[in-house]
């Protein structure tokens, strides 16, 4: 046996072993896997616009008139008129004096963080942060606290401790297996407290939470106090490559010294062209942000009288944990069979123990749905003997 196979020997004895599935239409509330229909709750295309006639035409229209690819860096050649014409839209969407595009969201994470936090320093990164965050932090080689999910107690501990050193305070707004909200107020106040940036990760809340769609700070009222959002516009914007939005000094400088930026080709044409298109959309029909919390709550509300804990989710991402990862995975193959496809997140995505079951909503699911789903989920729960409790209060 090879090392790789024995590897993934081991990934198969613990649950762990992952495999592509193969969707065979776009992305939608209702798609075909392995050429099955199904319906798909595990999409992060929250507002229906990877598939929106109008995206899609921005998309053609910009592979015609621009081409396929960007051809190099932005810094090189590869800086085009529909990277500039999203950076000003989004900048003025955000509220913020500028933004700079990226490769994706995982690009725009570790570049900023790294270039924005260096040795002898300390990065402060609550422990359920995505991943590119994670690795941001590692690459910046400051030291890195990392503070217990949404403990300001826990963070303020640390800022104390690092005296004169911090540099950087990072957090998901929307965290993206839990569903839940950073403080971001609190987060805020200790930023300034202690003199050091606040960075605050809008992946999944752009498009969801806040004032039309403006994301968790737009929410809180705190454009003016954080100082860099960064954005994906692979989730809720429909298509793929990522942003981050300060001030018009920090772009320049990040256009300077993130090495993900400089090293790396422009997002493709048709691409940010279909993202533009998706931005306008959002902003000319906010009421698509509002029919995705509505579908949320009924997601929510079903699972919990079914006995399934959610969590603290507030949002279109619902958590129902099983805890195992085997046994995770078999509840995700009993839904398949009844026509629902809801992902089993596992270790390394979340902490170990605390697999689940991540379900997405769409603005574009029928409620009532969302509602046998729910049930669906409640039955194949039970039947392979997970946890349900009584039939759960949860905020709507
Ligand atoms: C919170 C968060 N940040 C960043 C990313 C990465 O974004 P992208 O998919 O554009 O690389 C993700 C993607 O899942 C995410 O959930």
């Amino acid at each position: 046996m090879t090392d790789i196979a024995s590897r993934l020997e081991e990934l198969r004895e613990s649950g762990l072993y992952r495999r592509l599935r193969l969707i065979g239409s776009p992305q939608g509330p209702r798609v075909t896997l392995d050429g099955r229909p199904v319906l798909l709750l595990c999409s992060n295309d929250y507002l229906g616009f990877a598939d929106h006639p109008r995206v899609r035409a921005a998309a053609a229209e910009a592979a015609m008139r621009w081409g396929a690819g960007a051809g190099a860096s932005r810094l090189i050649s590869g800086n085009m008129q529909p990277h500039r014409a999203l950076e000003e839209r989004l900048a003025a969407f955000k509220g913020y004096e500028a933004a700079l595009l990226f490769g994706s969201g995982y690009l725009a994470n570790v570049g900023t963080i790294a270039a924005l936090a260096g040795r002898g320093e300390v990065v402060f990164s609550d422990e359920l942060n995505h991943a590119s965050i994670i690795d941001g932090c590692r690459l910046s080689r400051a030291e890195t606290f990392v503070y217990r999910h949404r403990d300001v107690e826990h963070l303020a501990w640390g800022l104390r401790e690092a005296g004169e050193r911090p540099s950087l305070i990072v957090s998901d707004g929307l965290f993206s297996m839990d569903g839940d909200v950073a403080p971001l107020a609190e987060l805020a106040e200790l930023a300034r407290r202690h003199g050091c940036r606040l960075m605050i990760d809008e992946a999944h809340a752009t498009g969801a939470l806040g004032p039309g769609g403006r994301g968790t700070v737009a929410a809180a009222g705190l454009n003016g106090e954080v100082d860099v959002v960064v954005g994906t516009l692979g989730k809720a914007l429909g298509a793929y490559g990522a942003y981050v939005c300060a001030s018009r000094e920090l772009t320049d400088y990040l256009l300077n010294a993130a090495r993900t930026f400089v090293f790396s080709t422009a997002p493709a044409p048709p691409a940010t062209a279909a993202s533009l298109a998706a931005l306008e959309l959002l902003e000319s029909h906010p009421h698509r942000v509002a029919r995705l919390a509505e579908n949320a709550a009924t997601l929510r509300l079903g699972l919990a009288a079914e006995g399934l804990d959610v969590g603290d989710s507030r949002s279109q991402i619902v958590p129902v944990t099983v805890g195992d990862a085997s046994r995770t995975m078999e509840l995700c193959e009993r839904m398949l069979e009844r026509g629902v496809f809801a992902q089993g997140i596992r270790p390394p995505t979340v902490p170990p123990g605390s697999s689940r079951l991540r379900f997405t909503v769409l603005a574009t699911h029928r409620a009532g749905e969302l509602e046998r789903a729910a049930k669906l989920v409640g039955g194949a729960a039970r039947e392979l003997g997970i946890a349900t409790g009584d039939a759960a209060a949860v905020a709507a």
